[in-house]
């Protein structure tokens, strides 16, 4: 334990050191309060400062105020115990505003002293203790923290890999539709983003948006890969896609799975309640599905079919707010389909960074 003794008197403050050194303390002296300042900043050793409060140059008061101001105890635990010759209340507040310990009333009684520099290594130890209890915690905490990062991301990593088999799964049956399917996962992510959805809520979106076609594994592939028009028959049976969606993916209870279901089930649904194949109207279609619905129609507009040239941009957009024989705005939710307008140059984009070879 290193003490700081701060003393204009040099009898007092050789007396003093004398009998702090017999009892095994190691101390430093000083004569004013500059001295003192000058000690205390460049000897990070010293735990203890016994400071006069009258002494010339500065004060004990100023020394200590100095210590707190220029913040060369701010990471540093000491205490501080003034010494003083008179019963100055006005001095007493500011030390303790300081934060000072306790105080030694002149003349010095020796067990007092003693007694008061034991309450000071009292403190700085249990201070101390704290200190490394609450480091211990907060390591603890960064180390926890970290871990929960870490796994969300293998999480994540581990979706995005099924997803990407169940995709490439689809495409080796219907060529074209892994494209299609990760075009619309980004796209969807852009509206959900958009309407205000959390970060964490628009990457499942996002996962699970590019599962919305996978019913359409259970075929027939051969409707599915037609290079013609379909007749309103095959049309019909092309709807199932959708049940068949729902069908593989409920039978996980994990969140973006289920989230998944929902979209597969419900992502032909019209706002106006046109489509299929529940007819649902409105608001009883999720906002999730109503989101997809509308990115899956600008993909297909866009995309190249072997009876159609791939059509530009601010067409399929014209198409879906004005409607021609087969779509109608009232087919979406009026806030997807701003959404989407207001990002529309995002979805542009996502398309052109995806383009498909040539159909
Ligand atoms: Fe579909
Ligand atoms: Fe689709």
């Amino acid at each position: 334990m290193k003490l700081l003794l701060a003393e204009d008197d040099a009898q007092v403050r050789t007396e003093l050191r004398e009998l702090l050194s017999e009892e095994g303390y190691t101390v430093v002296t000083a004569s004013d309060g500059i001295e003192a300042f000058e000690k205390f900043r460049d000897d990070k050793d010293i735990d203890v400062l016994l400071l006069d409060i009258r002494m010339p140059r500065c004060t004990g008061l100023q020394t200590l105020d100095a210590i707190r101001k220029i913040d060369v105890g701010s990471e540093r635990i000491f205490e501080t115990i003034f010494i003083t010759g008179n019963n100055d209340s006005e001095s007493v507040v500011s030390a303790l505003k300081l934060g000072a310990l306790s105080f030694l009333f002149k003349p010095i009684v020796v067990e007092q002293l003693l007694a008061e520099i034991d309450a000071a290594k009292e403190s700085i130890s249990q201070r101390r203790y704290k200190r490394l209890q609450r480091e211990v915690l907060e390591a603890q905490i960064a180390e926890n923290k970290g871990r929960l990062s870490r796994l969300t991301q293998e999480l994540d990593g581990g979706y995005a890999a099924a997803i990407q088999m169940l995709a490439l799964s689809a495409e080796h049956y219907i060529p074209g539709i892994e494209l299609h399917l990760h075009r619309v996962g980004e796209m969807a992510s852009v509206l959900a983003n958009r309407l205000g959805f959390e970060n964490k809520e628009v990457q499942n979106i996002r996962f699970a948006a590019v599962l919305h076609d996978i019913g359409k594994l259970k075929g027939p592939e051969e409707l599915y890969n037609a290079e013609r028009k379909l007749t309103p028959e095959e049309f019909e049976i092309t709807k199932a896609h959708t049940q068949s969606g729902e069908e593989f993916l409920s039978h996980s209870t994990d969140p973006v799975f289920k989230l998944a279901a929902v979209i597969a089930a419900q992502h032909h649904e019209h706002f106006d309640g046109t489509g299929y194949p529940n007819g649902l109207k409105g608001d009883d279609i999720a906002i999730e599905a109503a989101i997809t619905h509308a990115v899956d129609v600008y993909e297909n507009l866009r995309a190249p079919r072997p009876y159609r040239e791939e059509l530009p941009h601010h067409i399929a957009v014209g198409i879906m707010i004005d409607g021609d024989d087969k779509s109608s705005p009232d087919h979406f939710n009026p806030r997807v389909l701003q959404a989407l307008l207001a990002q529309h140059r995002d979805i542009e984009a996502i398309y052109e960074r995806y383009r498909p070879a040539k159909a």
